[in-house]
């Protein structure tokens, strides 16, 4: 009976990055250290950070001059950053590179005279910061609204960067009939593509699947829904506490990944749980093993 954790389970290279420069901010800043939003999608990492000092606000407007305020990895529009700046706040930009990239590949589309549509969320805060960098983003995020559309002449596209690849393909060749001519950048990131393809594969080889990480981060449940997608016995939770020892009944392999802002330490208690679950005879879980990637 076997513990198997994908390589790719949690923070990715992004979230890191931008988890240590806001707790680097929060030591060496101006004034008290704000970040604009939640710094990751994850209700207990929030916790530890506010225990270090931070603090996080969803408005703007209640910041004041003085205090330093910390961009996350998903980035915002221009105006945002205007504000914040004339305001009078010093400002740490954590926005991941990548999210960065797709700031320019919208700019430069627009300026090329496509008309720009964005795969994606419209309330996500990626898509938000995206769809500020431009006049008149078109956000879609079903192909329902895809079939919507009118025809273009020409069109660019984009995509928010934890997007599922299916969703993308399914996408792109229904906008290939939409338009004479078709930009398309694909800009899901790197570190999505490998987690929904682990999540897949492993999902697909053991009798239970664990999905660690928060319930609002999206990236965490597009994972559940590709683990449920190949294995009915999916659960998706945040902590350790949600863990139900009856799911593994009969179970000989259990399989665990967890979305790109679930931190390490969150992961290391549900594995642990899991052995202790298996050694108290509920469920017979011993090895815990690496999954291939
Ligand atoms: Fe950046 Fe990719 Fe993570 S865009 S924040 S490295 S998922």
């Amino acid at each position: 009976m076997k513990i198997r954790v994908a390589k790719s389970a949690g923070f990715c290279w992004g979230v890191k990055r931008a988890v240590n420069i806001a707790v680097e901010a929060a030591k060496k800043g101006k004034g008290k250290a704000y970040c604009l939003g939640e710094l990751i999608h994850n209700k207990r990492e929030i916790e530890r950070l506010k225990a270090l000092g931070m603090d996080f606000v969803e408005d703007m407007e209640a910041l004041e001059t003085g205090n330093t305020v910390i961009i996350r990895s998903h980035g915002v529009a221009p105006q945002v950053f205007n504000y914040l700046k004339e305001k009078g706040l010093e400002i740490v930009d954590a926005t991941c590179p990548f999210v960065k990239e797709i700031h320019d590949k919208v700019t430069k589309l627009e300026k090329e005279g496509y008309p720009v549509l964005i795969l994606g969320n419209p309330k996500h805060p990626e898509v938000r910061g995206i769809a500020g960098h431009i006049k008149d983003p078109i956000i879609v995020n079903s192909l329902e609204e895809l079939e919507e559309l009118p025809q273009f002449s020409k069109l660019g596209v984009v995509c928010q960067t934890t997007l599922n690849m299916d969703f993308f393909r399914k996408a792109v060749s229904l906008l290939a009939l939409k338009a004479k001519e078709l930009k398309v950048y694909n800009t899901i990131c790197k570190a999505t593509t490998v987690r929904q393809k682990e999540t897949r594969e492993l999902a697909s080889q053991v009798d239970v699947m664990l999905i660690v990480g928060g319930k609002n981060s999206s990236n965490t449940t597009k994972l559940y829904q590709i683990s449920k997608s190949v294995n009915e016995r999916s659960y998706h939770i945040e902590s350790k506490e949600e863990i139900d020892p009856s799911w593994f009944e009969g179970a000989e392999v259990v399989g665990v990944t967890a979305g790109a802002s679930t931190p390490q330490w969150v992961i290391d208690e549900v594995v642990d749980y899991l052995r202790l679950l298996g050694e108290g005879g509920n469920w017979s879980g011993r090895g815990v093993c690496q999954a291939a990637g």
